[in-house]
């Protein structure tokens, strides 16, 4: 495999899209060939699995159920796009990965990290990210940017508590396998952020 695939992960409100979009046009500048998507979704059957899992209505879904649409959407994801395309030598940026799912059903919702990681070696076998990127925010801050949405979906119904285990898990992850992953303070002035991001960036092409 050629292409490089890059993953931007983060809780509510760190920048995630502005910063999508800034790392999109840096890569595409250095002449690369680039694939942008996302989980839960990236592909037709990813997209119909998310809006059930974003539906703030399916309350009655159980942690399992959560977690194991989010590795069949994955799973289309990997078959479909993710692979074909590093397979030929593309560069993949995908907004959210399996550190969402460490993140999110495991510190958020407490399921156990072992049984996350037996997932994740079946759908992916040794396929990890070339590098992480987690834009890094204190729960609060984040929060307050994020503002409150008119409809939120069935994540962003959760509460501080939530989160503040979504992001320390984030953070131990990191800390753990540095040379994967870069914490990056999205807390500066927009272009100082970028800045963080472009030397990550260059260190990779
Ligand atoms: P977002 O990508 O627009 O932020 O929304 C996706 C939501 O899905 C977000 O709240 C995080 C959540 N999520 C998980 O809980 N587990 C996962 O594995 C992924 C990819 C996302």
């Amino acid at each position: 495999m050629k292409g490089k695939f890059i993953t931007v992960e983060g809780t509510e409100g760190v920048g995630k899209s502005t910063n999508m979009a800034f790392i999109e046009e840096w890569i595409k500048s250095t002449g690369k060939e680039l694939i942008i998507t996302r989980e839960p979704g990236g592909t037709e059957l990813g997209e119909k699995l998310r809006d059930l899992l974003l539906d703030a209505k399916e309350q009655s879904m159980c942690d399992d159920t959560e977690l194991l649409l989010m590795f069949a959407a994955r799973a289309q994801h990997l078959h479909e796009v993710i692979l074909p395309a590093l397979k030929a030598g593309k560069w993949v940026l995908c907004d959210r990965f399996t550190d969402a799912t460490y993140a999110y059903q495991g510190g958020g919702r407490g399921i156990e990290m072992e049984r996350i990681a037996q997932l994740e070696q079946w759908v992916q076998a040794d396929l990890r990210p070339d590098m992480t990127l987690i834009l890094d925010l204190p729960v609060d801050i984040g929060l307050e940017r994020a503002g409150k949405r008119s409809s939120p979906d069935r994540f962003e119904l959760e509460k501080h508590d939530f989160f503040n285990k979504v992001r320390d898990t984030y953070l131990a992850r990191a800390k753990a396998q540095p040379h994967r992953y870069q914490v990056i303070d999205a807390s500066p002035a927009i272009n100082q952020v970028q800045q963080s991001i472009q030397s990550v960036l260059e260190s990779m092409v």
